[in-house]
């Protein structure tokens, strides 16, 4: 009996180890008391998608459909193409509906509280995924499961401090940044600088959105190449951006990876191929791979128990010489 609870106990660390978990919150606690706990029955959960702006988040569109087919989870699902006004339709939606669960990564971080307090007072959980809202009442929400994106700004300027340790200044950066006002753009921004900041030879010459595309990028990185003489540096907030600005590069008679450095987030296999041709010189991983997570939590809110406030995903950082013996384990 004594070995058989301390397995128990054993498996349960193991799993909780895997998450990290920052605050809890349960039921009869507060604000979650406010949500009617459901035991038994299939669960529908309402998926409100950002879009389909890059690699990144097709792979996570299709963890979140494959997990919840998995799961015995009835998905609604819906894409916003990346405007705000198109999520808050579709998050009334499921309301209307009674979903049981609504699921949702925030296009921009402000702008939330009403729609959410809608879904509160209709007794329905939210669950934040991969992007986090920016609001003072954090009762509006049970759960918020993604990356650190400071972290990974952080990880991203800490790359390229080290790699220009010995070198003279100044250095020239150029930096793509992700959609205006979401969380990754504003905390990718945040923790790099934050990074940089110590030493002055460091200067971000030039820094423009690229809307987290393909298009986008090369077309920012165009100008930037047209704007600015010298340029060493680039700083794409995720790798499609980097790989349509590498075009551009290109274009220009410039060889990305070499006369200029190129840093970029995300992991997807294209810029992992980019890595082993040269092209790109690390990569910060941001995981997309949340959908087995996220039902997971969707089940235990639906039925009330307990859930960490924030649960972060593990993440690495992959600069160019490890690219290739990474590539082929690479799931998106
Ligand atoms: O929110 C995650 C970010 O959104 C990814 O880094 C980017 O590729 C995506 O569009």
């Amino acid at each position: 009996m004594a070995r058989r609870a301390a397995l128990v106990l054993t498996a349960a660390l193991l799993a909780s180890s895997a998450l990290t978990a920052c605050s809890t919150e349960g039921p009869g606690s507060g604000p979650a008391a406010a949500t009617k706990a459901r035991s038994g029955g299939p669960i529908t959960m309402g998926f409100a998608q950002v879009g389909a702006e890059s690699g990144w988040r097709t792979a996570n569109t299709k963890s979140v459909q494959e997990a919840a087919k998995k799961a015995g989870i009835t998905l609604k699902f819906s894409d916003a193409q990346q405007k705000q006004e198109n999520q808050i339709k579709a998050i009334r939606t499921f309301i209307q509906q009674k979903v049981d669960v609504i699921a949702f990564s925030p296009v921009v971080e402000s702008g939330w509280d009403t729609v959410l307090k809608e879904a509160k007072d209709a007794g329905i959980p939210v669950i934040l995924t991969d992007r986090a809202v920016d609001t003072q009442d954090a009762s509006l929400y049970k759960t918020f499961l993604g990356s650190d994106f400071v972290k990974e700004g952080k990880s991203a300027g800490e790359w390229l401090t080290g790699a220009y340790a010995n070198q003279p200044g100044p250095v020239n950066i150029v930096e793509l940044q992700g959609t205006t006002g979401s969380a990754p753009a504003n905390d990718r921004k945040a923790g790099f600088a934050d990074a940089i900041r110590s030493d002055g030879k460091f200067k971000i010459v030039a820094s423009q959105t690229g809307d987290f595309t393909r298009a986008k990028g090369k077309e920012v990185m165009q100008a930037f190449l047209k704007s600015q003489k010298d340029i060493d540096v680039l700083y794409a907030h995720n790798d499609d951006m980097a790989l349509g600005a590498i075009q551009a590069i290109e274009e220009s008679g410039k060889k990305p990876g070499t006369d200029i450095k190129v840093i970029s987030v995300d992991g997807i296999k294209d810029a992992f191929v980019a890595m082993t041709q040269g092209k790109i010189n690390v990569v910060v991983e941001c995981n997309p791979m949340l959908g087995g997570q996220l039902m997971e939590l969707a089940k235990k809110v639906v039925a009330g128990e307990t859930v960490p406030k924030r649960v972060e995903t593990e993440e690495g950082v992959f600069p160019q010489d490890k690219a290739a013996a990474a590539l082929p384990s690479r799931t998106y």
